[in-house]
């Protein structure tokens, strides 16, 4: 039985000062008792966050790092930093770094790997267009998606990462993927994994649905046999997220 995970991505909104605010509030109201909750929030924001929830099982993910260690890498944050400030997740391969900043799968290869030298869980973002969805080829995309994401990873490494499935067509949309659709690729990607790994890999490897997840569908999408929890962006910044989590318990 996997641990679900029920992680908020806030992408590029608020500023440190209601970050701290928003954490401080939310982290009483949230039961984190036997599953995963954490919060990504802009890098400028990731100290206060952190301490926002010190003392809380509560844990800050980031949404972006470079996967060189240090040096002429201007504007660029790199995992020792993120380790550095308390950071436990990054965020990998979204589809807005993909389609905004041209983020391909060897890039993003680079960075699964850094991260998980410095012990930071990647989560991994994976997810097709609206257009590959109505041409049928959205399992052979996202499988090429993880291939690629997990090349020259070894199982032993594979093991703690964490894959969101994330149908671009639902990210910001209010047009979430029935149960069923996530449910498919989902699996499916549980089988990539197990082509590439073997089995015990996929059974421990979390996948997460991101795409319009709220405290009105989450409890059907998390009740699917390999939807491990939820990527969840708007939703994750209002009150109901406390309610996404207890579907998650
Ligand atoms: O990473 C989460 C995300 O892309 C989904 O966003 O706002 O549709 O829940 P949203």
């Amino acid at each position: 039985m996997r641990r679900k995970v029920i992680a908020g991505n806030w992408k590029m909104n608020k500023t440190p000062r209601e970050v701290r605010s928003i954490l401080t509030d939310m982290k009483d109201k949230i039961c984190t008792e036997g599953v995963d909750v954490l919060f990504c929030v802009p890098a400028i924001s990731l100290v206060a966050a952190v301490e926002s929830v010190k003392g809380t099982d509560i844990a800050i993910g980031a949404e972006n790092m470079f996967y060189e260690e240090q040096g002429a890498y201007t504007g660029e944050i790199s995992a020792s930093m993120l380790v550095d400030a308390g950071v436990k997740y990054v965020i990998l391969g979204h589809s807005e770094r993909r389609q905004i900043f041209g983020e391909d799968n060897t890039v993003i290869n680079m960075k699964v790997k850094k991260a998980i030298e410095h012990k930071i869980i990647p989560i991994i973002c994976c997810g097709e267009t609206l257009e590959q969805r109505e041409h049928g080829v959205t399992l052979e995309f996202v499988e090429e998606q993880i291939r690629s994401a997990y090349y020259n990873v070894s199982r032993e490494e594979a093991h703690d990462t964490i894959i969101a499935y994330e149908p671009i067509w639902a990210i910001g949309t209010g047009k979430v993927a029935t149960s069923a659709q996530a449910q498919e690729v989902c699996a499916d990607i549980r089988g990539c994994i197990e082509r590439i790994y073997d089995r015990e890999t996929a059974d421990a490897i979390r996948i997460l649905y991101g795409g319009s997840v709220n405290a009105s569908n989450a409890e059907e999408l998390f009740a699917m046999p390999d939807i491990d929890g939820g990527l969840v962006g708007g939703a994750s910044l209002k009150p109901e997220f406390a309610d996404i989590v207890e579907f998650g318990r």
